[in-house]
C-alpha cells in the first residue's frame, strides 16, 4: 500500500475518532480536573500526566516533520513552527504553571490522549512537511494569512483564559471560585473557545483535511466538556450567572 493511502486512511480514522469522542463525551465527562472521580483505575500526578500525554506533539512531531521531503522549505517551516509554538508551551511550560497540588489524572485518560496525539502528529506533521505542497508563495496566500490570524487570535484567547483560571488560586490552594470579567462574563470556558478557534485557524492556514481533522476533533473533545463545566458551576455555586453561555459568546 502506498504511504499516501495510509496517510489518507489515518486522517479519516481521526475524523472517526472525533465522531466517537463527541458521542461518548455527551454521556461521560472525562474524569480529570473538576470532574475527577474514582473508578477509573490507577492515577498519576496531573503535572506528569500533562507532560507525558502531550510529549508526542513535541518530540514525535519534530521527528516526523524532519523526515518529510519538504521539511526545510519556508512555508512548511512556518506551519511547523506555529504547531510547536503551541505544543512546546502546552507540554513543557503550561503543566508547571498549574496550581494543582495533589491533583491526579487517571492513567487511562493520559494513555488515550497519548495514543491520540501519536495519530494526530502523524496526520499533521506528515502532511505539512511531506504530502502537502506549500511553495514559498503560500506565505502570502490569503488562506494562509487569514488562517494564521485566526490561529493567533485563538491562541491569545486560550492563553489569557488559562492564565486567568490558574491565577484564581493562590500557590498551594486547590479549590474553585467563579471566574469573572473579560470573556468569562460571556462564556464558562473561554480557554476551550480559544483553543477551538486556534485549530480552525490552523486548518485554514494549512488548507488541508489533515488540519481540519484535528480542529474537528478538538471541538468534539472539549466542546461537550464546556457544557459539563457549566453544569458543574451551576450545581456548585448557587450565584453562578444564569445568562453565561458555555462555549461560544452570545450563541451557545
Ligand atoms: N485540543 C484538545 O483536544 C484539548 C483537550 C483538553 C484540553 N485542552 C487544553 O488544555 C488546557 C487545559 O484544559 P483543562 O480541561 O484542564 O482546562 P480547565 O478545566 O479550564 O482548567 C485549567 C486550569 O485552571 C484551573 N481552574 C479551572 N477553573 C477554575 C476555577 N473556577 N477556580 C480555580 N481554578 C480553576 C484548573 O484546575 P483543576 O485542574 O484542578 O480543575 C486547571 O489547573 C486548555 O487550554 C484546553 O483548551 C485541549
Amino acid at each position: 500500500m502506498a504511504e499516501s493511502t495510509l496517510h489518507t486512511a489515518a486522517v479519516w480514522v481521526e475524523i472517526g475518532f472525533a465522531g466517537a469522542a463527541f458521542l461518548a463525551l455527551l454521556f461521560v465527562t472525562a474524569p480529570y480536573g473538576r470532574h475527577q472521580r474514582s473508578g477509573w483505575g490507577p492515577t498519576i500526578p496531573s503535572r506528569l500526566g500533562w507532560v507525558l500525554m502531550e510529549s508526542p506533539s513535541v518530540v514525535l512531531f519534530a521527528a516526523v516533520y524532519a523526515l518529510g521531503d519538504h521539511a526545510w522549505q519556508a512555508a512548511p517551516l512556518v506551519l511547523g513552527s506555529m504547531w510547536l509554538f503551541h505544543y512546546i508551551h502546552r507540554t513543557l511550560v503550561f503543566p508547571f504553571r498549574l496550581r494543582e497540588k495533589g491533583k491526579r489524572i487517571p492513567l487511562v485518560i493520559a494513555g488515550m490522549a497519548f495514543v491520540f496525539n501519536v495519530l494526530n502528529v502523524y496526520v499533521v506533521a506528515r502532511w505539512i512537511s511531506h504530502f502537502g505542497e506549500y511553495g514559498t508563495s503560500w506565505l502570502w496566500d490569503p488562506r494562509f494569512l487569514i488562517g494564521a490570524l485566526v490561529f493567533a487570535v485563538g491562541s491569545g484567547i486560550n492563553h489569557r483564559a488559562d492564565t486567568t483560571l490558574i491565577a484564581l488560586r493562590k500557590p498551594g490552594e486547590t479549590g474553585y471560585t467563579i471566574p469573572r470579567g473579560w470573556l468569562f462574563d460571556r462564556v464558562t470556558s473561554p480557554n476551550y473557545f480559544g483553543e477551538i478557534v486556534e485549530w480552525f485557524g490552523y486548518a485554514i492556514a494549512t488548507w488541508s483535511l489533515a488540519g481540519l481533522a484535528f480542529a474537528v476533533f478538538t471541538a468534539a473533545n472539549i466542546g461537550p466538556r464546556a457544557f459539563a463545566n457549566r453544569r458543574w458551576y451551576r450545581e456548585t455555586f448557587p450565584d453562578y450567572p444564569a445568562d453565561r453561555k458555555a462555549l461560544i459568546p452570545f450563541v451557545w
